[in-house]
């Protein structure tokens, strides 16, 4: 009686795979895979949690590659006919060693493994460590630096700074829906959740700007809800950290000193802090050193002149379902002295 693999050939359903197939299909996976760099990839680590999960992630895959390496083989023979005719104690011993205890050996080996991560992922930072407060808001990040040594907290939105090689405990709330804070270069992603305090450790190993992201979906504006990270040299942090203490910058240029009045005549006050002046609003981002920041809207919008104008005009088309209205009704010349006001807020 003909194999199945006979069958199949007789019935051409079945092609020797050439070899220029095989390196096709071999390019396409490397391809793949080194899609896996950048700054927002958990493949190309730059903190301890995420090397963790990383060094996790290529157990697993190997893990994975094995199994369907055997399982191929298998039913590659199967097809070819290349298996001695079959007795019941040899079937018995593919279905309860090949069926149920190779996947639980396997199985039970990464799970041991991948458990086993999990304490150093979950220790809280160490005493006198840096902790960072980022609240989730509709559709943006509030963050406190809250400083180990007393001083009051130092409050920014949709960027964070951190020392490399030092570990950061994050604190990590939200006031209405979930999300979910998320630098993969840098380590796991965890809930922010209403009513309660998540907490994450982040200990960054190399310089460099990388690129957080909400991992939850909250709402129609979720997949604009990013953030940059900027891991520094602990000197160069640290004087980041006293400028962002500072209050604003005062301006002299003609058209920035228009824009401070249109911001106080258009009501802006009410919802954003500027400090060192009087607008002392909590509802929207401190905006007190919002020129220096490397992106506005939460990652959506270039840090510059016309980014701060389409910002202010078109607010609700950048980042849909957002609470900030737009101020698409002001003349442009208006919407220049805003953002020349905005911008001068290093
Ligand atoms: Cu916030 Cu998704």
């Amino acid at each position: 009686m003909a194999s199945v693999g006979q069958l199949m050939e007789r019935r051409g359903l079945l092609h020797r795979m050439s070899w220029p197939t095989e390196w096709l299909g071999a390019g396409v996976a490397l391809l793949l895979v080194s899609g896996c760099a950048g700054p927002q990839s958990s493949l190309a680590p730059a903190g301890r949690g995420a090397e963790r999960i990383a060094e996790l992630f290529w157990w697993m895959t190997g893990g994975a590659v094995v199994v369907w390496l055997i399982v191929a083989w298998l039913t590659w023979s199967a097809i070819r006919g290349r298996v001695a005719k079959q007795d019941a104690r040899r079937a018995l011993f593919y279905i309860v060693g090949g069926g149920a205890l190779f996947p639980t050996a396997v199985l039970t080996a990464l799970l041991v493994y991948g458990l086993g991560q999990m304490p150093a992922l979950l220790a809280p930072a160490p005493e006198g460590s840096l902790r960072i407060e980022v609240t989730g808001e509709q559709f943006w990040w509030r963050v406190r630096y809250l400083p180990a040594d007393g001083q009051p907290a130092v409050v920014l939105a949709n960027e964070i700074r951190l020392p490399v090689g030092e570990p950061v405990e994050l604190w990590l709330n939200s006031p209405d829906v979930i999300h979910s804070f998320w630098i993969p270069a840098l380590g796991g992603k965890m809930d922010m959740i209403p009513g309660r305090t998540t907490r994450l450790l982040l200990e960054p190993t190399r310089t460099g700007t990388f690129r957080g992201q909400c991992a939850e979906y909250c709402g129609e504006s979720h997949a604009l809800m990013a953030f940059p990270v900027v891991v520094a040299e602990k000197r160069e942090f640290g004087q980041w950290l006293d400028a962002q203490r500072r209050p604003a910058a005062e301006s002299s240029d003609a058209l920035a000193l228009r824009g401070r009045e249109a911001f106080f005549v258009n009501g802006c006050a009410a919802c954003h802090t500027v400090r060192g002046t009087p607008s002392r609003g909590l509802i929207g981002p401190d905006l007190t050193h919002v020129g220096s920041r490397l992106s506005l809207g939460a990652g959506t919008v270039p840090n510059d002149h016309d980014g701060f104008v389409r910002w202010l005009a078109e607010t609700d088309t950048v980042k849909p379902g957002v609470l900030m209205p737009h101020f698409g009704m002001l003349p442009r010349d208006e919407l220049d002295a805003l953002a020349a006001y905005l911008e001068s807020l290093q």
